[in-house]
């Protein structure tokens, strides 16, 4: 079961939402995978960023380079890459910094195949160009479930209503920043899709990143609103998600 993760938005939340979601869980079931397209996932789990040497890629080339060499590079190599994070969870590196946008549709598919049918995968899709091509979108495309994170924002449901991934996504995750004049109502009603959870803005879930211990330490609100879109997928997937 693969779980896509994008935003029409730079730093809304999508990373931190992923890495949460991945957390929980592998405290749910015991193969969770996190694939990270943006490269900010060793970070935020307090991780050393790895060096992935796999086939006939360059080292540290991550999931880039394994994209970057086409279908043609077997789905092994991606346990090769594979980091440990807790028990029950695996990173698997975003590698070089191209934007998966640009790399082969072909590999995107073929990652999210592979993903889709190794036990429970989240892909953090990286960071938004609005593109209908590419890995990335690719990925989107093939993933059993694909969820937009945006904050309550003006500037970004406009870039969202526009964004040929929204029509991919079956809800918004809302990261929700107090204060602002848009609710989870009115992202529904613009985004023409259901807000599946919401995430609240807080200053310990930003330390805790910025720390690095998320991964020791999810912090409550965190870990309670990412429970509750879990049992939420788990409901829409008649159970196939961790329940
Ligand atoms: N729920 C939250 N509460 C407080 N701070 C948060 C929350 N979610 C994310 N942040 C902070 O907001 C910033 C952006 O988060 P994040 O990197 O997850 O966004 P993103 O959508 O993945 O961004 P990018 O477009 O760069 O990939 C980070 O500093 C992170 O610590
Ligand atoms: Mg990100």
């Amino acid at each position: 079961m693969l779980l896509a993760l994008w935003s029409p938005k730079g730093g809304s939340g999508t990373s931190v939402v992923a890495a949460a979601l991945a957390l929980v869980s592998a405290g749910r079931v015991d193969e969770t995978h996190l694939a990270d397209l943006g490269g900010d996932q060793p970070a935020i789990l307090g991780l050393p960023v790895p060096d992935c040497g796999f086939g006939s890629a360059r080292p540290s080339e991550g999931l880039t380079g394994w994209l970057a060499a086409g279908p043609s590079m077997p789905t092994d190599c991606l346990d090769e890459m594979s980091v440990a994070v807790v028990p029950g969870l695996t990173l698997l590196p975003c590698g070089s910094d191209i934007a998966a946008d640009r790399l082969p549709e072909e590999g995107g598919a073929a990652l999210a195949v592979g993903l889709r049918d190794g036990g429970i995968a989240v892909l953090d899709a990286g960071p938004s160009r609005g593109s209908d091509q590419g890995a990335a979108f690719a990925a989107i495309e093939v993933a059993d479930a694909t969820l937009m994170v945006i904050r309550p924002c003006y500037l970004a449901l406009r870039k969202a209503v526009g964004d040929p991934r929204l029509a991919r996504s079956a809800g918004a995750i809302l990261v929700e920043d107090p204060g602002r004049a848009l609710d989870a109502d009115d992202v529904a009603a613009v985004l023409g899709v259901p807000v599946l959870g919401r995430v609240p803005v807080r200053a310990e879930i930003a330390r805790a990143v910025d720390a690095g211990v998320l991964r020791d330490r999810l912090p409550g609100p965190l870990a309670d609103s990412t429970d509750a879109i879990l049992d939420r997928l788990a409901d829409m997937a008649g159970g196939r998600w961790a329940a």
